[in-house]
């Protein structure tokens, strides 16, 4: 059977400010979920939150775009914002950009991953598992140095060295500032892995979208790359963007994939999506609540069935001992970091500063910058 897992994500209100979701908007989506796999929409689905995003885990036969799947998360949404309002929440609807998205919802606010394959579990995938990442806090590269280090970087995946997949991968990138379309090139690790870093540098213009083995044809990682400030036009929260990566046998293994998040590397994000700090690994249904409004990302794992349904259990990737060393690390980043304050490094370039309000500030003051008058040299006595 073709099978596809669509992650669709959204920012539909918080409790507090901008923390979590409340326990009746997650009630409320899983309830549209439950009936979604009882009427044959959805063969499987899981939902979980990340700070204040919801994300719907799917698995279906619709294939990817479809818009019965997209439509379903757009109304579930709704669903959820609606009891987001009753209860007088923070930020109800944020992530809904449009009136009434027709088909897909890409585009429209939500963030989606999604990626299709052959389940047969034959050949080279006798066994399917797979990972889903979900950040919120933060810009839409924010898997851009991990994802690449797993993919093209036997430092941290030295699997790389092994026959299935020792040709390589390709990267689909997409230039998220162009806004005529999704825009994409196709680069092969390693061969032009110094072409792939000059553009995944840039975590605020170039993301990557998905990756593809080279020896089997299989696509390997789908990322939700896209800018919620092109859509909206203005600042309507940060990207928080979500990833699905299949792992084991021709792709990487778990561990090759989440320790280069031991880095907690920084990214454009935090408070008002406008200051450069690190990325921090924590549990599924963590709350925004520590001492700053630290970029997170969570990582939950499953298996699939023959019938496409998920394990009855899954892996809390980041919810181990082992993680707590690099959440203090992190959080010793942060400190560092905003002991600075506003200057330089410390907050994103002006081209950058998502929030509206401090791009106005600095455009009333350019208003008034005078250039000063030159007074004529005096003539020596
Ligand atoms: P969200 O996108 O999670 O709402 O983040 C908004 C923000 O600006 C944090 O201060
Ligand atoms: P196990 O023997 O636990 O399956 O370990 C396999 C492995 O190679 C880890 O990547
Ligand atoms: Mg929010
Ligand atoms: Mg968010
Ligand atoms: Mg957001
Ligand atoms: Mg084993």
């Amino acid at each position: 059977m073709k099978l596809t897992i669509s992650v669709i994500k959204a920012d539909i209100g918080s409790v507090g400010g901008h923390t979590k979701p409340s326990a009746r908007m997650m009630a409320a989506v899983e309830g549209e979920v439950a009936k979604a796999i009882d009427n044959g929409l959805l063969i499987d689905g899981f939902v979980r939150h990340t700070g204040d995003d919801i994300a719907i885990i799917m698995t279906h036969t619709r294939g990817e775009g479809s818009s019965e799947v997209h439509q379903f998360a757009w109304k579930t949404f709704l669903a959820a914002t609606a009891v987001a309002k009753t209860s007088g929440l923070y930020g109800a609807g944020q992530d809904l950009l449009v009136d009434a998205p027709s088909g897909n919802v890409r585009g429209a606010g939500p963030g989606v991953a999604e990626l299709s394959f052959d389940h047969s579990l034959s050949g080279a995938r006798p066994a399917e598992s797979f990972m889903v990442f979900a950040a919120d806090k933060c810009g839409p590269g924010a898997y851009n140095l991990p994802l690449y280090l797993a993919f093209a970087d036997p430092m941290y995946c030295a699997g790389l060295m092994l026959p299935p997949m020792i040709k390589g991968f390709r990267f689909h990138i997409i230039d998220m500032d162009n806004t005529a379309g999704d825009s994409v090139i196709e680069l092969d690790a390693p061969a032009d892995g110094y072409h792939i870093a000059a553009l995944l540098r840039d975590n605020e213009r170039f993301g990557i979208d998905r990756i593809v083995s080279k020896t089997y044809d299989e696509v390997a990682v789908a990322v939700s790359a896209q800018r919620l400030h092109s859509i909206a036009g203005k600042y309507t929260g940060k990207d928080d963007p979500v990833a699905i990566v299949r792992n084991q046998g021709i792709f990487a293994a778990p561990e090759e994939i989440i320790s280069p998040f031991v880095k907690a590397h920084f990214v454009g994000g935090d408070a008002r999506g406008s200051h450069v700090m690190p990325l921090m690994p924590v549990p599924l249904n963590t709350p925004v609540t520590g001492m700053y409004c630290l970029p997170i990302v969570s990582c939950v794992g499953f298996s699939i069935d023959r019938d496409g349904k998920f394990s009855e259990s899954y892996a809390d990737f980041f919810d181990n001992l082992a993680w707590d060393e690099v959440r203090q690390r992190a959080q010793r980043k942060a400190i560092e970091m905003r002991s600075q304050g506003w200057s330089g490094a410390a907050m994103l370039p002006y081209s950058e500063l998502e929030y509206g309000g401090f791009r106005d500030t600095v455009s009333g003051l350019l208003k008034r910058f005078r250039l000063r008058e030159e007074s004529e040299p005096q003539a020596a006595e």
